[in-house]
């Protein structure tokens, strides 16, 4: 009887020492406070595991100047404020937590990838189309449609490749919270030079 006393008092005690943790133990929820030891480990194994199990495998669009162009505003308009724009960090994108990546950044250890351009284009739709919970990565499934979000996920994809010259001219244009050009940060690696016109894109 005491035996299963201690089992039942055993098994409340971790409700309630559960409980008291969150309610005054400070677990973390500014975002300068310290991560929980593997937070981010623990988060993004079953979101790539979620996302490989559902994304799409193939591209039901072409990557033509006038898609990537189409990205290119869908990009400025929906999606600078938080990834920034070519040599225009967002104020605020390294002040959240997780922090939004600078998509025209090229990578400091592959300075050939740009952004996600190395990442497959089903798993940025993914993350398009459905956001990522907790982050502050909305879902864009009812914002955008499905070709809107496959036309800026090919930008996306095309990152580090010579862009239509009216698409590179939208990405670079600074929006409301990017730094200003003054402040723009230095030493970012120059992006390929553009292609013109756009039409006359033949590289695919
Ligand atoms: C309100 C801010 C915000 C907006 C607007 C936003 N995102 Fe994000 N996004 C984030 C954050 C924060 C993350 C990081 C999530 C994480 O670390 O898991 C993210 C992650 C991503 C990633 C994954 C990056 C990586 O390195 O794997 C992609 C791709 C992405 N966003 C694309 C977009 C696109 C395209 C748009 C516009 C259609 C957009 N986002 C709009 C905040 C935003």
């Amino acid at each position: 009887m005491k035996f299963l006393l201690g089992i039942v008092v055993g098994l409340l005690l971790v409700p309630i020492a559960g409980f008291l943790y969150i309610s005054f133990g400070n677990p973390p929820v500014a975002v300068a406070d310290t991560p929980f030891p593997y937070e981010k480990q623990i988060v993004h194994i079953p979101l790539n595991a979620r996302i490989h199990r559902d994304m799409p495998h193939t591209v039901p669009i072409e990557a033509t100047p006038a898609n990537l162009i189409a990205g290119a505003q869908i990009y400025h308009d929906q999606c600078a404020e938080c990834h920034g724009v070519y040599g225009h960090p967002t104020d605020y994108a390294a002040h959240m937590y997780p922090p939004a990546p600078q998509l025209w950044w090229p990578h400091p250890w592959n300075k050939k990838v740009v952004g996600v351009s190395d990442d497959p284009p089903g798993v940025t739709y993914w993350k398009v189309a459905n956001g990522i919970r907790l982050t502050g990565m909305p879902s864009f499934d009812h914002v955008l449609s499905t070709t809107q979000m496959w036309q800026v996920t090919l930008l996306l994809k095309h990152a580090d490749e010579a862009l239509p010259a009216q698409a590179l001219a939208i990405v670079k244009q600074p929006i409301e919270n990017t730094s200003k050009a003054t402040q723009a940060t230095p030493n970012v690696p120059p992006l390929p030079a553009p292609v013109a016109p756009a039409g006359s894109n033949k590289k695919k």
